[in-house]
C-alpha cells in the first residue's frame, strides 16, 4: 500500500512555502512580534520555518542536514515568549492556514499541532 505523507497530502513544498510565507507577512506587520526577531531580513527565518515544518510533516529533511537537531523549545529560549507573544504568533498562523484551504481534517492536523507547538514554547509569565 502506498504510504501519503501529509507533506504530499498537503500539496508539498508549494504548500508549505504559501503558508508560511503568509505567516511572516503578518508577522512584518506586527511591530510587537516583529521585534522580538533579530534579524533585519525575515527571508532567513521565514526560510527555517519553511524548512522545518517539511521536516515535521514527512518531507525532505534539508532543515537538520542545515540546522542538526530542532530542539526548538532550546532554541526559542533567548526569546521572551509569554501569553501575548504565543496569541500573536497563533493569530497569524491563523490567517495563513486559513488560507490555504485545505480539507477539514488536515486542516485541524494542522491547526492541532499549531496550538500545541506554540503552548510548549511559552518560556516568560505573561
Ligand atoms: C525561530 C519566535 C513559536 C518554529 C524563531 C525566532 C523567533 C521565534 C524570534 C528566531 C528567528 C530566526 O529563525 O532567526 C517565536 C514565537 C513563537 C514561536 C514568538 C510563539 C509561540 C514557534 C512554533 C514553531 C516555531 C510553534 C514550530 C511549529 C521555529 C523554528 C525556528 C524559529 C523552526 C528556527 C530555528 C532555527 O533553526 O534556528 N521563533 N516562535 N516557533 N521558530 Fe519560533
Amino acid at each position: 500500500t502506498e504510504q501519503v505523507t501529509f507533506y504530499e497530502a498537503v500539496g508539498g513544498e508549494e504548500t508549505f512555502h504559501r503558508l508560511v510565507h503568509r505567516f511572516y507577512q503578518g508577522v512584518a506587520e506586527d511591530p510587537d512580534l516583529r521585534a522580538l526577531y533579530p534579524e533585519e531580513d525575515l527571508g532567513p527565518a521565514e526560510e527555517r520555518l519553511r524548512l522545518f515544518l517539511i521536516q515535521y510533516w514527512g518531507g525532505p529533511s534539508t532543515y537538520s542536514r542545515r540546522r542538526g537537531h530542532p530542539r526548538l523549545r532550546m532554541r526559542h529560549v533567548p526569546f521572551v515568549i509569554g501569553e501575548a507573544e504565543r496569541d500573536a504568533w497563533l493569530r497569524h498562523m491563523r490567517v495563513a492556514v486559513d488560507e490555504l484551504e485545505l480539507p477539514e481534517q488536515l486542516e485541524k492536523m494542522l491547526w492541532d499541532y499549531f496550538t500545541m507547538a506554540a503552548r510548549s514554547m511559552v518560556n516568560a509569565p505573561s
